[in-house]
């Protein structure tokens, strides 16, 4: 079976309703994302982070996959696909996608703020100061803050190396070390860039622009990959 690896972003939930993080003047649902994603933030207020995080987990109980993530789900008929995202909510695994990585944490996990391997689901939609873990510190979001360390990379960048097949799909590609992936692709591999405002890539060979929405960019290379 031939080897689809996808790097999704934001824009891949646009459509689901779910606001990108660049096409809003810098702000993040009305907030500063230094008050919310960072540790500088978090030292600073505890509440206004957690309330924050809360309000994106109950946003996301009600948003559901759209066209795209459905058909990334459906390439699993055909190849073995991988998704690699820098989305924090669960609208691929929503869409039966068996193989997600997480790069920037996942919305629905909380951890220890004193070991950053014990992590929990969170049932539900909220985490309250005062929710601690096993060993009685605060729990915080299961989520990579900027200026803190992306874990899954060196997995991320193995897998890249090995596909067949790589969809870049919704990401301005401005956000290091998650962008650098697709210069670990392969020459040979065919190189599919999926958004209505293309990020900059490099040109190189086997490159197709899609200048479309996530699900109108996904229909079209549907034909394409299942003929
Ligand atoms: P951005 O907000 O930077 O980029 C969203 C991309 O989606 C842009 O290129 C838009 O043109 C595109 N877009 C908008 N509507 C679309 C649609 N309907 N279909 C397809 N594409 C569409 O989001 P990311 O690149 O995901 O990190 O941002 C990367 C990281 O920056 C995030 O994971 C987050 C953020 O800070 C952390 O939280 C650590």
């Amino acid at each position: 079976m031939k080897k689809i690896v996808v790097l999704s972003g934001a824009g891949v939930s646009a459509e689901s309703g779910i606001k990108t993080f660049r096409d809003n003047g810098g702000l993040w649902e009305g907030f500063d994302v230094m008050d919310v994603a960072t540790p500088e933030g978090w030292a600073k207020n505890q509440a206004l982070v957690l309330d924050f995080y809360n309000q994106r987990r109950k946003q996301s109980h009600e948003v559901m996959p759209n066209e795209a993530h459905k058909i990334l789900a459906k390439l699993e008929d055909k190849y073995e696909v991988t998704i690699i995202t820098q989305n924090v909510d669960n609208l691929h695994e929503k869409a039966s996608s068996s193989n997600v990585i997480h790069l920037h944490g996942e919305l629905f996990k909380s951890r220890s703020t004193i070991d950053e391997n014990l992590v929990y689901e969170i049932e539900g939609w909220e985490l309250k100061i005062g929710d601690n873990c096993e060993l009685g510190s605060q729990l915080r979001p299961h989520i990579v803050w900027f200026g803190e360390m992306v874990p899954m990379m060196e997995i991320a960048y193995k897998i890249v190396q090995k596909a067949d097949i790589f969809i870049v799909i919704g990401t301005s590609l401005v956000v290091y070390p998650a962008a650098s992936l697709v210069d670990y692709v392969s020459e040979k591999a065919e190189l599919y860039v999926i958004d209505p405002n293309l990020p900059h890539i490099s040109p190189r060979s086997h490159l197709h622009l899609i200048e479309k929405s996530a699900t109108a960019g996904m229909k079209e290379i549907l034909n394409i990959l299942m003929k």
